[in-house]
Formats: C-alpha cells, sequence, structure tokens
C-alpha cells in the first residue's frame, strides 16, 4: 500500500516547509512540481524555456506539461516509497483527473488524502518576501530573514548545511505574488470538489500557527482514521 498525501494550499502557507520536516522525521519522499519546474529552467532544457516566463509571472504551466513531468518521475523509480507527499500537485480540477488515472494505473493500492494548508492572504507577502533559498542545486534548504523566526540562516546569506550563497526566488515578488494567488483561488474549490466526490480523506491544517505547531497538528492528523472536512 503507497501512501499519498498531496499537499495544498497558497504560496507560502507552508507546503515545502512541511514537506521538509516529513523528510526529516519520517524519510519520506517529495514530489515537487514547482521543484521540478525550476530544475528545468536551471538546466536550460526545452521545457525550461517554455515554462520560465510563465513562472516568472507567477502563471499557472499548463496541465499536459506539468502532467507529464509527473508520470516521468513516478515511472523512472526502481521502486515505488512507501509514502509519497506531492507538494503543490495537483493544482487543477484536469491535474486531479490526470493524477487520480495515473495513480490507478500505476499503483497497485494506494491510500490517498488532500492536506490543505488553511491560512488568511494578508501574513503570505511577508513569507514570500523574506524566503530565501540554497543555491547549492543539491541542498536548495529554504530559509525566512523573518524577524525572530527560527528558519534564519546562522551566517548572513550562506547556507548552514553547504556553505553556498543564499538567493531568492525569482517569482517572490509582490506582483508576481498576486497572480500566483490569483491562480490558487481560481482553482481552490474544484479541487477540494474533485476529492470530495472521490470520497478521499480532506485534512485541513492551521498554516498561521509556527512551524513545529504546524508538524504536531499534521502528525495527530494522520493519525486519525477520518480527517475532519
Ligand atoms: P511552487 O514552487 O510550488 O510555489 P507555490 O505553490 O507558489 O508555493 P511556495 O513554494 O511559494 O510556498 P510553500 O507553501 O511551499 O511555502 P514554504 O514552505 O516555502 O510553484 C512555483 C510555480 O511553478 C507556480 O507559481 C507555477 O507557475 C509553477 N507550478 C508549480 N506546480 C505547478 C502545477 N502543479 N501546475 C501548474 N503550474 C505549477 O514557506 C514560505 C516561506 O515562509 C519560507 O521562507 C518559510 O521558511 C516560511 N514559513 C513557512 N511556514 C512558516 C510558518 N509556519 N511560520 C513562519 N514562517 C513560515
Ligand atoms: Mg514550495
Amino acid at each position: 500500500m503507497t501512501n499519498i498525501y498531496l499537499f495544498f494550499g497558497p504560496p507560502g502557507s507552508g507546503k515545502g516547509t512541511l514537506t521538509t520536516l516529513c523528510i526529516q522525521e519520517f524519510n519520506w519522499y517529495q514530489l515537487s512540481t514547482g521543484n521540478l519546474c525550476r530544475e528545468h529552467i536551471q538546466r536550460g532544457s526545452q521545457i525550461g524555456k517554455k515554462i520560465e516566463s510563465l513562472i516568472k509571472q507567477g502563471e499557472l504551466v499548463p496541465d499536459e506539461i506539468i502532467a507529464d513531468m509527473v508520470k516521468q518521475t513516478l515511472l523512472s523509480m526502481k521502486e515505488m516509497p512507501k509514502n509519497i507527499i506531492f507538494d503543490g500537485y495537483p493544482r487543477t480540477a484536469k491535474q486531479a483527473e490526470l493524477l487520480y488515472a495515473l495513480l490507478q494505473e500505476s499503483l497497485k493500492e494506494f491510500n490517498l488524502s488532500l492536506i490543505k494548508l488553511n491560512i488568511d492572504q494578508e501574513l503570505l507577502l511577508e513569507r514570500i518576501l523574506t524566503r530565501v533559498f540554497c543555491s547549492n542545486k543539491a541542498c536548495q534548504r529554504v530559509y525566512s530573514l523573518m524577524a525572530g523566526s527560527a528558519m534564519h540562516p546562522k551566517k548572513d546569506m550562506i547556507c548552514d548545511d553547504c556553505n553556498s550563497p543564499l538567493k531568492k526566488r525569482s517569482d517572490d515578488t509582490p506582483e508576481t505574488l498576486n497572480h500566483r494567488l490569483d491562480a490558487y483561488y481560481k482553482h481552490e474549490q474544484e479541487i477540494v470538489d474533485f476529492y470530495i466526490d472521490k470520497g478521499v480523506d480532506i485534512g485541513m491544517l492551521n498554516g498561521a500557527q509556527t512551524v513545529q505547531g504546524l508538524f504536531e497538528e499534521f502528525k495527530n492528523l494522520t493519525q486519525q482514521k477520518a480527517y475532519v472536512c
């Protein structure tokens, strides 16, 4: 049985941060479509060239391109991990349909949960504008420069783990954030409705609390049999 967790929430709600904690504590596998897109852009692939300006503007990448990246990633695995987090996928009803079909086709048995991070929009701008990440492709650790944050780097703009310089994401600007938020809210309800129709467990988390609080809430939730919808 493969456990599939779909981390869903607006930009800056903490999907990547929660995923990192699940990797550190449980060794779960992360499939982040945002990371896959950035990898294509970094290595200058054909796909990377096609999607670079969309991402800079905060627009969604076409469903077929994203679904194909996800399919290739899953099919390239020698062994299917027991627990997979889809971080930021699906984002449209079409993507949800394509993913459901792919899971049915490629896994014998799977247990699917939608984990929705709820947070007021007002908190997101500061998080996005203070986010930096490690420029070393093999590391990519995410930090926050927010005053008093536990995720502050120890040295100014240097990664604690590998000493590489930290940088900002090209889409972390106020203008682009507005487009990313529009894209999220436009499709939020259709995603929830898709999984309600499928009878999938939907867990709601409070994304406005501390990172440790969020992780504790997630762990409690996954221990329950039926999530609160
Ligand atoms: P993606 O990279 O997925 O970006 P996103 O969805 O906009 O989400 P973020 O990564 O910005 O936020 P997050 O929730 O992971 O927050 P994080 O934990 O880092 O996608 C980028 C782009 O790629 C999209 O806009 C689109 O163009 C394209 N794309 C990707 N997937 C696609 C798809 N499926 N379909 C179509 N297009 C797609 O936290 C943010 C900051 O806040 C960090 O600094 C962190 O340290 C801090 N922080 C986190 N939690 C807390 C907390 N509880 N308290 C205080 N600070 C916190
Ligand atoms: Mg992220």
